[in-house]
């Protein structure tokens, strides 16, 4: 029996396959490299070039192996993008996700777990936020993402076929050993960004907005290290095994930390003083986006291992040297 990971090659999707791979499972991949990469996967990878909508190429693997579940991250995730094309990402995150789970229902593979996230919200009127509050995404990213939820929704309530959803709040750090990490060009995640002008990647390091109404007057997130949430995905799995029913989760600590405390956590781990500007706000961004995870707490036996800003920031550090290395050689 084998788990297919979809996106595979990704930066979170990496950090599953590394999991699975320590915990004994069989391991299918599937992706199209276009922001992946072959050398972030394990070796015992077996690995499937090509089209998560491919419904072809599905039905083969699906008729080579005997696939358990999916879980499935393939998808496209930078907000500002979704605005200026809509379609790619109606395309990439809700038409694919249709024919991938349409190929699920008719190969008879029925447990799924997705990649959701908390741009589900919008901008959330109670924070720490919970998984009953409306959903107004504010991007077409987040309505693409919820789309696929609402579609999980009702194919789990047609046809034998189970899933969970996973809203990811924001996802930070790279593998505690080293073998995989956050490895996109252009990056804009902030501890990415802070990480690459800790090592002189980048001249400065702007703050988007000091005027939200937040303790330091800089945005509010909640960092999940990326490790935590593979682990929540691998919980979430043997739940699903155990025969129980459909969810939906957030996934992230319930600690918000400012952009200020952020910066602070990167510049004293890496001992860099890089230079700090304050910008004005980037459109669309939330003053506070923090989970509340009372019900992935109680729902999987969950016990994260990294809440911790300086060790999410560590390892995100000591992926960002590797990769200076790798990329100069
Ligand atoms: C993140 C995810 C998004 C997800 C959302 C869920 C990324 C890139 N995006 O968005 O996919 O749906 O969480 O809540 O991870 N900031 C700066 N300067 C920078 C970069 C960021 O000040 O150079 C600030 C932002 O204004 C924000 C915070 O840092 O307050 C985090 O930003 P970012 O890492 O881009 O993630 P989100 O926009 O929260």
């Amino acid at each position: 029996m084998a788990v297919l990971v979809t996106g595979g090659a990704g930066y979170i999707g990496s950090h599953m396959c590394w999991l699975l791979e320590e915990a004994g499972e069989d391991l299918l991949v599937i992706d199209d490299f276009s922001t992946g990469f072959q050398w972030a996967l394990p070796d015992s990878a077996k690995v499937y070039e090509g089209d998560v909508g491919d419904q072809e190429l599905l039905a083969q693997i699906f008729k080579e192996n005997d696939v358990d579940a999916v879980i499935h991250f393939a998808g496209s995730i930078i907000v500002p993008e979704s605005v200026e094309n809509p379609l790619k990402y109606y395309l990439n995150n809700t038409a694919k996700s249709r024919s991938l789970i349409e190929a699920c229902v008719t190969a008879g593979v029925d447990k799924f777990i997705f990649s959701s996230t908390a741009a589900v919200y919008g901008d959330p009127e109670v924070v720490p936020v919970d998984e009953n509050a409306p959903l107004k995404p504010l991007s077409p990213y987040g309505t693409s993402k919820l789309m696929t939820e609402l579609m999980l929704s009702d194919v789990s309530n047609a046809h034998n076929f189970r899933y969970t959803a996973l809203r990811y709040f924001n996802v930070a750090g790279a593998d505690p050993k080293g073998r995989t990490g956050q490895s996109t060009k252009n990056a804009t995640h902030l501890i990415k960004v802070a990480c690459e002008a800790a090592l002189g990647k980048r001249g400065h390091l702007g703050i988007f907005g000091t005027d939200f109404d937040t303790p330091d007057g800089t945005g509010l997130r909640d960092y999940i290290h990326v490790w935590d949430l593979a682990s929540a995905h691998y919980l979430a799995l043997k739940r699903l095994r155990t025969g129980a029913g459909s969810i939906v989760m957030n996934a992230g600590y319930s600690d918000g930390y400012s952009v200020r405390q952020v910066i602070d956590a990167v510049k004293a781990v890496s001992g860099v003083d890089f230079e700090v500007r304050e910008e004005p706000r980037r459109a669309g961004d939330s003053p506070k986006v923090v989970a509340q995870n009372t019900r992935i707490l109680a729902e999987l036996d969950w016990k994260p291992e990294y809440n911790n800003l300086p060790k999410i920031v560590e390892h995100a550090l000591n992926w960002e040297k590797k990769l200076s290395l790798r990329n100069s050689l």
